[in-house]
């Protein structure tokens, strides 16, 4: 495989924090048992109007600029969202044509919250072939459009109850709805020949047979796919079996991270990082654990951002290569897990 660089990250949050007491005015919910069960304290929302696209578009830039590159010097996009800015097409292309580099190819991928592993393995892959020497891997999430409340004002601090009815029903939805938040991470990749750094090993699995553990009901099994009865059922919500996907990510994950780690022949502890994706700071716990891994090899930010599915690890490896704690030299091992259900582990030379 050929080896590669990554010479350029960037971020960018929409808008103002939301806290969990925010959250405890349109549902029953409490600050307390957000942080116990998940860790999150507060997370962003992508403002009604705005797309995936314009999210990924700051942070795509900031990456590029890390990396001394401008838009045209991209031969790829691969752009990672569950939440994009419309059924069809793609975000990429959006992206594509909003940085300024139309006819870039733009890919979008769809492995939710396992994103960044599918991602890697093709971009290694399109480097290996020839295909692209420089690729921009994004993943951006506007999960505010499933949130199930429409009293935004009342988030925002208008002096007013919801109705019982709209309380209710956003009670009904409360464990998926403290979970995510919204959000862009962006990486530059460049192949380099020699010097060590690329991909090391990857382990990364699909199971549909768990597909309806976490997954928006409302598709083109429908006619029309958007309904009426769509609306009235909330099949646009994300159903979710939160205990379940708990624990297939805790029992999973640490398999995937051996079994990567084995095949690239480090290891646990010389893995110098464990950049998991932020889905629940207690699955984190509990992998870790399994592992035996040190808890500050284990950096987190969900305190902060929630679950931002796709953009969790870009935005996570944003965060340390800018305080300096991500450096060349440094082994990682990327692990996530996501509806699909995908999973995986990747194991980097930076
Ligand atoms: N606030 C207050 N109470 C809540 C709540 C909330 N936001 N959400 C659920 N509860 C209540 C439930 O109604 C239930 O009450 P009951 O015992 O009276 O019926 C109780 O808390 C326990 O609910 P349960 O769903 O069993 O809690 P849990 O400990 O499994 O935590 C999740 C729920 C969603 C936080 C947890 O299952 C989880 O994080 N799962 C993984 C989901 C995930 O990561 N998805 C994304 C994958 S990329």
């Amino acid at each position: 495989m050929i080896g590669f660089e990554i010479t350029g990250s960037g971020r960018y949050l929409p808008g103002r924090p939301y806290t969990n007491d925010d959250l405890a005015r349109v549902m029953e919910t409490s600050d307390d048992w957000i942080r116990q069960r998940t860790g999150i304290s507060q997370r962003h929302y992508c403002p009604e109007g705005v797309g995936v696209s314009e999210l990924a578009l700051p942070a795509a830039q900031r990456a590029l600029e890390m990396a001394g590159r401008a838009p045209e010097e991209l031969d790829y996009i691969l752009f990672n969202t569950m939440t994009p800015d419309h059924v069809f097409p793609g975000s990429g292309p959006l992206l594509g044509a909003a940085l300024g580099c139309p006819g870039v190819p733009a890919l979008d991928i769809r492995t939710q919250c396992a994103a960044m592993i599918y991602s890697f393995q093709l971009a290694s892959s399109l480097m290996s072939s020839g295909a692209a020497k420089r690729i921009l891997i994004v993943g951006a999430e506007a999960h505010a459009g499933f949130m199930p409340w429409r009293d935004w004002d009342i988030l925002d601090g208008a002096d007013r109850r919801p109705s019982e009815a709209d309380w209710e029903r956003a009670t009904r939805h409360r464990g998926l709805a403290i979970l995510f938040g919204d959000g862009a991470g962006a990486l530059v990749l460049e192949a380099k020949e020699g010097g060590g750094a690329g991909l090391l090993s990857l382990d990364v699995h699909s199971d549909g047979r768990h597909a309806h553990k976490l997954y928006i009901p409302a598709g083109f099994r429908s006619r029309p796919f958007v309904s009426q009865r769509t609306v009235d059922e909330d099949l646009m919500i994300p159903a979710m079996v939160g205990r379940d996907v708990f624990r297939t990510a805790v029992s999973r994950l640490p398999d995937s991270v051996r079994r990567a780690c084995s095949q690239a022949q480090v290891k646990l502890e010389n893995v110098d990082w464990f950049i998991a994706h932020q889905a629940n700071q207690r699955i984190n716990d509990a992998v870790r654990e399994r592992l035996g891994v040190a808890a500050e090899k284990v950096p987190s930010n969900i305190a902060r951002y929630g679950n931002t599915s796709a953009a969790t690890i870009p935005i996570l490896m944003d965060e340390m290569r800018r305080d300096g704690r991500l450096k060349a030299g440094q082994t990682v091992c990327m692990l996530a897990l996501g509806a699909g259900l995908h999973w995986g582990a990747a194991v980097l030379r930076l």
